[in-house]
């Protein structure tokens, strides 16, 4: 019973000591993505003007993973999408880290890739990002 509970509160202790995802600086850190993806409504106002690459990213927190109907998405995010994943700001932060890792590991496919070739290292700035998103719907 307690070898378990210690492991987990060093797990917690060794962990970074991340600030709060902060919507503001995720806002201004979006033009990152910008050069592929645009955030439009439903009654097509434009709450980001950006490219096409990518699908609109409106609403993406909360929905199930590779749900734009406009999109041709990639066989790996499309396996994800079979196994039931749905965007949360955990999800998401991780993903953008790292799409290919993200996709092997929702998907359970070592051989499925992202068709998303851009990362985004910083895990700061990735949860900011989310936490942006988040707001958006
Ligand atoms: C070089 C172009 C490019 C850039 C830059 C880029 N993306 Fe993407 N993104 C894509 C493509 C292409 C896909 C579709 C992935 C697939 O089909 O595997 C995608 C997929 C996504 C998805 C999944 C959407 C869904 O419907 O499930 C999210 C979320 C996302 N991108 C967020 C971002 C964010 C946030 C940034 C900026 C930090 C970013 N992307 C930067 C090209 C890009």
């Amino acid at each position: 019973m307690l070898k378990p509970l210690l492991s987990t509160l060093v797990l917690v202790l060794a962990s970074p000591v991340l600030a709060e995802p902060d919507a503001a600086k995720g806002e201004t850190s979006f033009r990152k993505c910008k050069s592929c993806h645009s955030i439009v409504a439903p009654d097509g106002t434009e709450v980001q003007k950006g490219g096409k690459t990518g699908p609109n990213l409106w609403g993406i927190v909360g929905n199930p993973v590779a749900s734009n109907p406009d999109f041709k998405y990639g066989d790996g995010i499309l396996a994800a999408k079979a196994k039931g994943a749905v965007w949360d700001e955990a999800q998401l932060t991780a993903y953008l880290q790292d799409p290919n890792a993200w996709v092997k590991q929702a998907s359970g496919d070592e051989g499925a890739s992202s068709k998303m070739t851009f990362k985004l290292p910083k895990a700061e700035e990735a949860a900011d990002i989310a936490a942006y998103l988040a707001t958006i719907k």
